[in-house]
């Protein structure tokens, strides 16, 4: 157990200069405390010209901020200092993991962890609760099918019996088994559902004339026919099959198998997608894995993998060890300072190439492209800080800050060693990755970033570029480049438009900051996935209480408004076609353990997988919200 205890208070306002953060560290150890620092993380960040009270405020960089004890003050064993600041910057705290996530303690040059609770909102009241529910119970038929299939026809049922493939070739055989493979991963405590041989209902598969990812099931008394268009298809019939059997294999009660009729199915979108931050918290590879896992059991097909941010790069790059030596690491004695769940020490982690090899081909036997995001000019405080030649030593410090509090954390367009770094890092992203697109970020450039370089003042003369969003554009054209020489196409976040934009041959954007903006930038010209934060950003709360954790700067998106988001509800007819999909986002500021992950992430994946996958018309809330219980988890 830690010596130490930080608890943090706040009081219920709304200007953001009267807000009060009041903290308690407990002396829990056996000797006086003097001459200490915190350093602690909170995502809602003090002002810089804030009142500071019983402490000597020393730095804050982003949401790491140290504050000493004042001189004189001694803590006796089981005492307490009381210290906090009023004025704070960004959004009022909204919920309990709003304060401190984390702390260490830096006493006699040792760095002591703190225990660190909530943030309690005072005066405490009823409406801190309840956390979100989803009903249950609300079932038509007794068939497990989540996505839910495009067309369901059917007459009789049978009771569970696991089905065998006993007459089918050696493709049709390996098919089956990564689909039974997949099963006994997601729920090995249950009977397998798929099998080779001559002693379960008899599947048959076949080969038709059918879209690439479509396929056909008939049942009869003799069994069950597959029928597909491609080897997707027959991927995504299996699962199909493998999962009505696990539920009536499962809960018999509840579920059965068709013995009679047919099910015709095939995706709505080309893409169905999740993004996974793996840079404000570090997923090991054998998670990803398993996180991959739970998309393909729900058909999904694009893994956006954020492997780089401000708070850390997480895979090795051969021209630049440093990035993996410096930049995935933060914490005491670091070149970054610990951020979000992990200030009490040395946080890392970072994959090795054959890790990421093994992760893609992984993704890829469920038929999953691994799209790399690389998040570029802005979120790269870990480059620079890895790679401090990229630093322009003739920008003013703090010259500009990001939305996440980093300074001057962009990429400088104007210094060629930057050129060096993108074309020797981007051609390692390109060989590692076989996916068609490489993701370059381009998000949340703060407005007024580069404008006081003297280097990029003479870009911009020269190229005629005015402001931060158009030297922007002319980066990433550059980068677009780089990447076609690769034969690769960029995609990114909704910014990449800003300013002149980029060719939008090839290119698609993920459009987060609002519905609105999927037929915006279809009329522009672009492929777009759509992602809003209001409905797809699995780290929103999911309901309104101070217990329930989360961010909600796009709101409160419970699983039934995440699930009711129409993608295609703001296209006309004619624009339909320039939209490529879906894609649920899962950012990791507040999402650090397993358990969180699962409470954040599931139902509302599935609910994005599914309006991948089910015609607008065939959707249902009640039957999802009954069905998403059986659906596994990370
Ligand atoms: C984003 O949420 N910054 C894409």
């Amino acid at each position: 157990m830690p010596d130490y205890r930080l608890d943090t208070y706040v009081n219920k306002v709304t200007a953001l200069e009267d807000c009060r953060f009041d903290m308690t560290l407990h002396n829990l150890s056996d000797g006086p405390l003097a001459g200490a620092v915190i350093g602690l993380t909170s995502i809602t960040r003090m002002a810089d010209d804030a009142q500071v009270h019983g402490a000597d405020f020393r730095r804050r960089f982003a949401n790491y901020h140290e504050f000493g004890m004042p001189d004189g003050l001694v803590v006796p064993p089981g005492g307490t200092w009381t210290f906090g600041f009023t004025g704070i910057t960004g959004r009022q705290p909204a919920q309990r993991n709003d304060g401190p996530k984390s702390a260490v303690l830096i006493a006699g040059g040792v760095n002591h962890p703190v225990s660190v609770g909530d943030l309690v909102r005072l005066p405490v009241d009823q409406s801190q609760g309840p956390l979100r529910s989803v009903p249950v119970e609300m079932l038509e038929m007794p068939l497990f099918q989540i996505p839910w299939p495009a067309g369901v026809d059917i007459d009789a049922w049978r009771e569970g019996m696991h089905v065998s493939l006993g007459d089918g070739g050696i493709e049709d055989r390996r098919a089956l088994m990564a689909v039974a493979d997949l099963h006994s991963r997601l729920h090995s405590d249950a009977a397998a559902p798929l099998t080779l041989g001559n002693d379960g209902i008899a599947l048959h598969m076949r080969q038709a004339t059918l879209g690439a990812e479509a396929f056909t099931l008939s049942f009869t008394g003799g069994g069950i026919t597959l029928e597909y268009g491609d080897a997707a298809g027959r991927h995504y019939g299996l699962v199909s099959v493998a999962q009505m059997v696990h539920a009536a294999l499962a809960e018999p009660d509840r579920f059965r198998i068709p013995s009679k009729g047919r099910i015709t199915d095939a995706p709505r979108f080309g893409w169905r997608g999740s993004h996974l931050d793996v840079s404000r918290h570090f997923w090991s590879a054998a998670q990803v894995c398993r996180f991959i896992d739970t998309m393909a059991w729900a058909k999904m097909n694009r893994f956006q993998w954020h492997l780089t941010d401000d708070e850390g790069w997480r895979f090795e790059v051969d021209a630049f060890p440093e990035l993996v030596e410096i930049g995935s690491r933060r914490g005491p004695d670091c070149r970054l300072p610990g951020q979000y769940a992990h200030a009490h020490r040395q946080y890392d982690g970072h994959y090795t190439k054959d890790q990421i090899r093994h992760v893609v081909g992984h993704a890829a036997s469920l038929f999953i492209d691994t799209i790399p995001e690389i998040d570029i000019p802005g979120h790269c405080t870990a480059v620079l800080a890895a790679l401090p030649h990229l630093v322009d030593p003739d920008e003013p410090a703090d010259s500009y800050r990001s939305v996440q509090g980093y300074p001057n954390n962009a990429l400088n367009p104007a210094l060629p060693q930057t050129w060096d770094f993108l074309e020797k890092v981007l051609a390692e992203v390109a060989e590692l990755f076989p996916a068609k697109w490489v993701h370059v970020g381009a998000d949340e450039v703060a407005d007024g970033s580069w404008l006081t370089s003297p280097r990029i003042q003479v870009l911009a003369q020269s190229e005629g570029l005015q402001g931060t969003a158009a030297i922007q554009s002319w980066f990433l054209r550059r980068v677009q480049k780089i990447l076609r020489g690769h034969g690769k196409d960029l995609a990114g976040w909704d910014e990449v438009s800003h300013g002149a934009g980029v060719d939008t041959m090839g290119t698609l954007l993920v459009a987060w900051q609002r519905p609105e903006l999927v037929p915006a930038l279809t009329a522009q010209g672009y492929r777009v996935v759509a992602s809003p934060g209001q409905a797809y950003y699995l780290d929103m709360t999911q309901a309104d209480g101070w217990n329930e954790p989360g961010t909600n700067w796009a709101g409160t998106v419970t699983p039934e408004a995440c699930y009711a988001y129409d993608p295609e509800g703001d296209l006309d007819e004619g624009s339909r076609g320039a939209l490529a999909g879906v894609q649920a986002c899962i950012w990791c500021e507040h999402i650090h353990t397993p358990e969180i992950f699962n409470h954040m992430v599931y139902p509302r994946l599935h609910a994005v997988a599914e309006a991948g996958w089910t015609p607008q018309s065939r959707r249902d809330w009640g039957r999802f919200a009954t069905l998403s219980a059986l659906m596994p988890k990370l």
